[in-house]
């Protein structure tokens, strides 16, 4: 049994009333912001610099560094105001990290947004939640509330001069506002469309000035990087990957749910936390950051899961959600229940991912009615290779890793259903597959 770490993220979640104001202070809430006001902004840059904090909302960006991008000055886009956006979207399959901590400790994220804003030097933060999630919003208005209350957010914030307002914005509910700058789009009240980079939200963001996009639990992060320090928060996790995470084990597993634990931490290791698999099936495949990231099978258990270890073994940490799979489950079929998703959360903005998702659904569903051909195996990896690279965002290179890499551990599944094909279809099929009464 691994020791888990004495939790940093989720502390406070198993406090009967942990999203209160009265139990965030009592367990050392609001202490950050008090050390933080009090240092120069470029201090806390550094500070988590040094930490070596990365975004956890998929990419692994270095935060501090992102937060240095924000021009400064007198002059050109150092004049406008500076914005602070939270991705509250979550809408990754199998991701909902973020959801709990608004949830559970929502003052963490309200006091990370006010350190962030500080260091940025923005007076306004937004924070962008999945439409959907009517809960968290209301919790997170609540917490603002409670803090504007008890003097943390408003004007001369503690009596130091620093200005910030927070906003709670429930957003449309797609997938694609996940993306930072179709966020932006549908926070300033336009469709929610990725724009083309450069510029960077840095340079130009929420009504072109400069912001700073962050996930969640990266800025919920903060407030204990500025108690702690940064070797405090690098003695947790890998040299290139420090810190604690939040890993989201769902499906085929004893107990499912978020489990912290130090990033580099193994799925055998996770597993034995989570009680194993569940009725001890064995383990088939498996995502290590949700479905954009490519499957891994029971020879990965071993894999350091963080941002290099799972890169090195040929996927990506995202968001680790650790969607677990167990014998019983078809591969194919996953695959074209992601792709289902994929294709409807396609915003059509550009064609590779628009048309290819369309085409990759055809296919697969012809191939789960036992009416593909071995062909269309090497076709499917034909569009995926159209999407990878050539689509305007990352949503179309996302829809190729549930496929490439299930063909690339599984493709004799694949060519089982063009083999085990009926030499003439059920009535049933025919009429689903050509419209035609049966
Ligand atoms: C299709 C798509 C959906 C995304 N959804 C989310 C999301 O729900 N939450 C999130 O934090 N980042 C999401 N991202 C990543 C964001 O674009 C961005 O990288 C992130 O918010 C940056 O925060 P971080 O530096 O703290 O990780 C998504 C990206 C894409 C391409
Ligand atoms: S890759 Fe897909 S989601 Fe992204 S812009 Fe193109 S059509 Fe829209």
């Amino acid at each position: 049994m691994p020791d888990p770490i004495t939790p940093v993220l989720t502390r406070r979640w198993a406090s009967p009333t942990s999203w209160t104001l009265e139990t965030y202070t009592e367990t050392g809430g609001y202490r950050a912001i008090r050390e933080a006001l009090g240092r120069d902004p470029d201090q806390l840059i550094q500070l988590v610099k040094d930490s070596g904090l990365r975004g956890r909302g998929g990419a692994g960006f270095p935060t501090g560094l992102k937060w240095s991008f924000i021009p400064q000055g007198p002059t050109g886009a150092g004049a406008k105001p500076k914005y602070l956006v939270i991705n509250a979207d979550e809408g990754e399959p199998g991701t909902c990290k973020d959801i709990p901590t608004m949830m559970a400790d929502p003052h963490s994220l309200v006091e990370g947004c006010i350190i962030t804003s500080y260091a940025i030097r923005a007076n306004f933060c937004a924070i962008y939640v999945r439409g959907e999630a009517l809960h968290p919003i209301r919790r997170m208005r609540h917490a603002v509330e409670e803090a504007y209350r008890a003097g943390y957010l408003g004007r001369d914030i503690l009596g130091t001069g620093f200005d910030l307002d927070i906003v709670v914005h429930a957003g449309a509910g797609a997938y694609i506002c996940g993306e930072e700058t179709a966020l932006l789009d549908s926070l300033e009240g336009r469709r929610g469309q990725p724009r083309l980079k450069p510029p960077f939200p840095a340079t130009s963001g929420l009504y072109a000035s400069p912001t700073v996009v962050n996930n969640v639990e990266t800025i919920a992060s903060v407030p204990d990087i500025v108690l702690g320090g940064s070797e405090w928060f690098r003695s947790m996790g890998t040299e290139r990957s420090p810190g604690p995470k939040i890993y989201s084990l769902s499906g085929h597993v004893e107990k499912p749910g978020q489990y912290e634990a130090p990033l580099g931490t193994t799925l055998r290791q996770l597993l034995e936390l989570a009680g194993g698999m569940k009725d001890g099936i064995p383990l088939k495949f498996w995502t290590p950051g949700g479905s954009s990231t490519p499957l891994f099978t029971a020879e990965h258990l071993d894999v350091p899961l963080d941002f290099e270890g799972a890169a090195a073994a040929g996927s990506m940490l995202g968001t680790t959600a650790v969607q677990i799979f167990n014998e019983t489950v078809s591969v194919p079929w996953a695959v074209m229940k992601w792709t289902e998703f994929y294709k409807h959360e396609s915003c059509g903005k550009c064609t590779p991912c628009r048309e290819g998702t369309y085409w990759l659904i055809q296919i697969l569903e012809r191939m789960l009615h036992h009416q593909g051909t071995e062909a269309d195996v090497e076709t499917m990896l034909d569009i995926c290779d159209n999407i990878l690279g050539r689509s305007f965002c990352a949503l179309g290179d996302g829809a190729t890793s549930p496929i490439t890499s299930a063909i690339k551990y599984f493709r004799q599944e694949f060519l089982d259903l063009c083999t085990a094909q009926p030499s003439v279809a059920h009535p049933d099929q025919l009429a689903e597959l050509t419209g035609a009464p049966a």
